[in-house]
């Protein structure tokens, strides 16, 4: 059996919170813990051969959570652009961040720019943090951009596609949800009509290397089939050519 390529790997890092209040801690205690799993997972999903990694690191609407909260998020993200940025060029990354990072402090939006033009001409996977970044959003926004720019034409999605904000990305395989609940919240709307969808129950904080490729490597051996039917299916609806016919026929 061919196994399916995971070029495009979306992960929805959830659980950090629940994983802390287990454990008696602060919130916050479990976006720190978290943040350490996330260069592992960088790593092993570039061992893996994926050509993309998209990581959900703050939604929209996480902008109504108390402002400490907030705010350590914005410090662990600085932090992690500080720390990897060594990392992320010597493996040929090539990170970008995609979303609405207007309110984050200058010295981040710096280091972001910095890290995405540095690592502009990289060649290997492709990272991207999505932050401040809505699935809704980016698809009105896109809308919106298109219509101004081609005012009275039609759109299609080839052309709606073009207007996402990273196309290059393409469309997601595979979309993993951490921390026990079964929904996509507003990530990665339009690219992942098509997606493999895994929830796993493990915490973030928790969520290991090796659980990371027993999911790529169960889901790379499902049956994908884009609406049409599987090939066994087709040669076994040709064989019944005269059943098909009278069927049509009498129908
Ligand atoms: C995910 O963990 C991290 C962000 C949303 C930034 P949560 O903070 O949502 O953790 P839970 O879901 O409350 O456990
Ligand atoms: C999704 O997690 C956002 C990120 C992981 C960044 P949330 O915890 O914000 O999602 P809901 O509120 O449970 O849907
Ligand atoms: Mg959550």
């Amino acid at each position: 059996m061919t196994k399916n390529s995971l070029n495009h790997i979306a992960i929805i890092m959830d659980g950090n919170g629940r994983w802390a209040e287990s454990r008696s801690h602060a919130r916050v205690w479990g976006h720190i813990r978290g943040s350490r799993v996330v260069s592992n997972i960088i790593e092993e999903a570039d061992a893996l051969g994926a050509k993309a990694l998209t990581l959900y690191t703050f939604s929209t609407e996480n902008w109504s959570r108390p402002v400490t909260e907030v705010t350590v998020l914005f410090k662990l993200l600085r932090k992690f652009l500080l720390i990897e940025r060594k990392r992320v060029l010597q493996n040929n990354i090539q990170f970008k961040v995609m979303g609405d990072t207007s309110k984050l402090p200058e010295v981040t939006k710096q280091l972001i720019s910095q890290l995405e033009v540095e690592s502009a001409d990289n060649t290997g996977l492709k990272l991207t943090f999505a932050f401040g970044y809505g699935g809704r959003d980016e698809i009105v926004k896109a809308t919106n951009n298109f219509i101004k720019e081609n005012p009275g034409k039609e759109i299609t999605e080839e052309l709606l596609e073009s207007y996402l904000l990273l196309p290059e990305l393409g469309n997601v395989d595979l979309m993993i949800r951490t921390g026990g609940d079964q929904r996509i919240s507003n990530f990665l709307l339009w690219q992942s009509a098509y997606a493999e969808l895994f929830f796993t129950e493990t915490r973030w904080p928790d969520f290991t290397r090796s659980e990371f490729r027993k999911i790529c490597e169960s889901v790379s051996c499902r049956e994908r089939r884009f609406g049409n039917i599987c090939p066994s299916s087709l040669e076994s609806s040709k064989s019944k050519a005269k059943e098909n016919r009278e069927i049509i026929t009498n129908f």
